[in-house]
């Protein structure tokens, strides 16, 4: 069910024989005849339709649950379940978030294998599938589970279901070994915990529906995936074997970004769907198969424009920009990720011409901050007033955005381009207007 609960409040701009850059060009001249430099972010609606189709090419009957996490706002939260996919949830405000739009809670996998009290009853009165991998988080479940029984009889309270988990396990080792960012330290139960969790589930009676895990970021090839799923296969057989009936398999994030890094996505798709096959075909359990993606997704959609707001020309050859914006308010990344500053450069608004002299500048955030340094890159020279742009700045930059000293996080605009006019307007004129540019 669809429900307006807001009027139309956010206009998309809806780009005709025209650019996203040239958009940008339009907004700062805006700002700029208002004398306003703060920073803003542009968001192409269509970047994310387009990921959503290759993820369709690329990756066949794997269901994408897009990770709400890596790009949070009243496009995502509608986009997704209005095209029929579903979402990865962290917390109960993005399970919320998403719900409000009318989203369906058997479209949500709650992610988290540790939650508050509050999301698990929520959890559980709308049967939505959850992650556990420990002990401790099952036994929370457990008691919750049993206070709602309570409750129910106490007040007439419509019916529950028995808890649905799924069981996160860590990736193998060789997995680990092929990731840039391991992201099994914190969770992730190790494989010869696996039966011993399992078990415990069956003695309080929970329903394990299957296995998740997550390989980790920017892996060199599909092996995180692969060798994790082989598995995987050995979970379900333990899950049989102890009465369950698994059907799922999740396999997390962690996609390539962009096309220009280690491996394409379309190749790890490819051997996914062939690992799947390989130790699933003929399988009592024909498991279901989802995905996690968030950067995938959204990485691209989003370009994210700055005003040079001071210069120091001590060395002519080697000039500082100061920038209205920053690791805390719009480029995060730039604080711990070497990758992410290699292929994130900024890129001037204005025109110039083809010869012009590149020189290599310093660029500077705007707090206080020394650690607020966006790196050095080779640029024409600035003048102050002049904007930049830093494109496929989509995934988390703007989830993780803060107010340090008092510097706000950039505006947001959307936009589409006309091909997907018809298509983007009937699905989300509940909440916004759109209007040709
Ligand atoms: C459980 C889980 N699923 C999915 C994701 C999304 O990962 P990515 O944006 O790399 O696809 C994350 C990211 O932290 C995660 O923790």
């Amino acid at each position: 069910m669809r429900c307006a609960l807001r009027s139309k409040n956010l206009n998309v701009s809806v780009l005709q024989n025209t650019t996203v850059k040239e958009y940008m060009r339009t907004i700062a001249q805006e700002k700029t005849n208002q004398h306003n430099n703060e920073p803003f972010t542009v968001t192409n609606i269509s970047s994310i339709v387009d990921q959503i189709n290759n993820w369709k090419e690329w990756f066949g009957s794997i269901e994408p649950y897009f990770a709400l996490k890596a790009q949070n706002n009243p496009v995502t939260q509608r986009l997704f379940h209005r095209l029929g996919l579903g979402y990865d949830c962290a917390s109960l405000s993005e399970i919320l978030n998403v719900r409000r739009t009318g989203c369906s809670p058997s479209k949500i996998i709650v992610s988290h294998p540790f939650k508050s009290y509050d999301c698990i009853r929520d959890v559980i009165i709308h049967r939505m599938v959850t992650v556990v991998d420990s002990l401790q988080e099952c036994n929370k479940v457990d008691t919750i589970y049993r206070q709602l029984l309570t409750e129910r009889t106490l007040n007439n309270m419509p019916d529950i279901d028995i808890p649905s988990i799924l069981i996160r396990i860590k990736p193998s080792e060789v997995a680990i070994s092929k990731v840039e960012v391991d992201m099994s330290t914190k969770f992730g139960v190790r494989w010869d915990q696996f039966e011993k969790l399992a078990e415990h589930c069956k003695k309080l009676g929970l329903n394990v529906k299957g296995v998740s895990f997550h390989p980790g970021l920017r892996a060199n090839d599909a092996e995180p995936w692969t060798e994790t799923i082989a598995f995987t296969r050995h979970c379900f057989d333990i899950l049989l074997g102890l009465g369950f009936n698994p059907s799922i398999i999740d396999i997390g994030g962690g996609y390539q970004r962009r096309e220009d890094g280690n491996v394409s996505s379309k190749v790890i798709g490819n051997s996914i769907q062939q690992s799947v096959k390989k130790h699933f075909q003929n399988h009592t359990a024909s498991p279901t198969v989802v995905a996690e993606p968030g950067a995938f997704m959204v990485s691209t959609s989003q370009n994210t424009a700055a005003c040079v707001t001071g210069i120091r020309m001590e060395n002519p050859m080697h000039p500082e920009y100061h920038l209205s914006a920053g690791v805390f308010n719009g480029f995060i990344w730039h604080l711990s990720d070497p990758a992410y500053q290699a292929n994130v450069e900024p890129l001037l608004l204005k025109d110039m011409t083809s010869k012009v002299h590149l020189k290599n500048s310093k660029m500077w955030g705007v707090s206080c901050d020394s650690m607020d340094n966006l790196g050095e890159v080779m640029i024409q020279t600035l003048e102050e007033g002049d904007w930049v742009y830093y494109s496929g700045v989509g995934d988390y930059s703007n989830e993780l955005n803060t107010t340090f000293n008092g510097f706000s996080a950039p505006a947001m605009y959307y936009c589409c381009e006309e091909r997907h006019y018809n298509m983007l307007e009937g699905l989300l004129s509940d909440n916004f207007n759109f209007k040709k540019f």
